[in-house]
């Protein structure tokens, strides 16, 4: 296989992450690798907490979904750990409950992560005080694998309302939002790969995402796997494109979702958001309800990670700039809801974007 397209073995579909048992409840996490895709297709094992962290920072699991179930699945390693080390019934909770804080905060923007962890720390909740480290794995496990179940659903349901929504022609898509993204088919690409199996006449453009390049090594490696046409432009090609009359609409994920419809996605979201209003573009996010936070207002509220330099300065460890150069590089930016046109749930459709149309939409009026 050479190294440049690694494919995945015949009949089974892309995915970001998967539980390896054993007895008691004591597996661990696998997550595909994705910091080597396209390149090779490598799990990698996740046996302890520091692990889960380690490797939902640096990447090799990503997307908001995706990771909000990798935090999920790091809880019960986290159990596992505490039975491991012959923990008090009292003290490996409370290692639990340390260590869920650490996966909660391990990336600050999509708030599917501390909205899984903190589902699943939930579902421990009603043990009795002398539950030991076992009993609590079980149960960690049993909300982690239904996260996880859920998700699954809740992008089939997605996939369905963004395939209705999305007309036929050229679409846009930034970032990855497929199933190395999530639990199942994806957001905004499950969108697309559903209105593609529909026989929808669709040319699929894929953002290659600066700085980690998630557009043109994961999103164009996943539909290339499905069989389905792409083509990859630079992140500052997309003007041009829309400008040239070829993009009948944009999809988008998202990481935060706020009350009145402001998105957190992908560095570069809000200058393709801006650009579709200029050229008269529908502008659709797609995204399960774990990621909207009813909590926050405003956008301007959503945490923005910022990394490192070198991820701007060497992109894929090539050097691409002076030594002594500085970067920026912010992760996410935040698109107002007013150039959003919609926003695609497993709920159902809002449109026009709206405080009162998301609390509807939510179940929350
Ligand atoms: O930094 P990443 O690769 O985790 O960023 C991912 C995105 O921005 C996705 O668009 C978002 O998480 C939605 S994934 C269904």
């Amino acid at each position: 296989m050479p190294e440049s397209m690694a494919r995945i073995a015949a009949g089974n579909e892309p995915c970001a992450l998967r539980w390896i048992d054993a007895p008691g409840g004591h597996g661990h996490l696998g997550v595909l690798d994705q910091t080597l895709l396209p390149g090779r297709v490598a799990w990698r094992d996740c046996r302890d907490v520091p692990a889960v962290i380690e490797a939902i920072r640096s990447l090799r699991v990503r997307g908001a979904p995706a990771i909000g179930i990798a935090g999920a699945y790091g809880l019960v390693v986290a159990a596992g750990e505490a039975w491991r080390d012959g923990l008090s019934a009292a003290s490996a909770r409370a290692h639990v409950l340390a260590r869920g804080e650490e996966l909660a905060s391990a990336r600050p923007t999509a708030v599917n992560l501390r909205w899984a962890v903190e589902r699943a720390l939930a579902a421990i909740s009603p043990l009795p005080d002398e539950a030991p480290a076992d009993v609590i794995a079980a149960a960690l496990l049993d909300e982690a694998r239904r996260i996880h179940d859920e998700d699954r659903r809740l992008c089939e349901a997605i996939g369905r309302h963004g395939a209705d929504l999305l007309p036929e022609g050229g679409i846009l898509t930034h970032c990855n939002t497929g199933a190395l993204a999530t639990g199942g088919d994806g957001t905004a690409l499950a969108a697309i790969t559903t209105a593609w199996r529909d026989g929808r006449r669709i040319e699929v453009f894929a953002d290659e995402t600066r700085p980690l390049f998630q557009g043109s090594r994961l999103t164009a490696w996943e539909l290339t796997q499905r069989g389905i046409p792409v083509t990859v432009l630079v992140d500052s090609a997309a003007g041009h494109l829309l400008a040239s009359g070829r993009v009948a609409a944009c999809i988008v994920g998202a990481d935060r979702i706020t009350a009145a419809g402001d998105v957190a996605n992908k560095i570069g979201t809000y200058a393709l958001a801006v650009l579709a209003r200029a050229h008269g573009v529908p502008f659709y996010v797609a995204a399960p309800s774990s990621t909207f936070d009813l909590r926050i207002d405003s956008g301007a509220d959503i945490p923005i990670e910022e990394r490192t330099a070198a991820e701007v300065l060497a992109p894929l460890g090539v050097p691409a700039a002076p030594e002594g150069a500085r970067a920026f590089n912010p992760a996410f930016d935040v698109t107002p809801a007013h150039l959003v046109t919609a926003l695609v749930t497993e709920r159902g459709v809002i449109r026009p974007v709206s405080r009162e149309g998301i609390a509807q939409c939510l179940g929350r009026i």
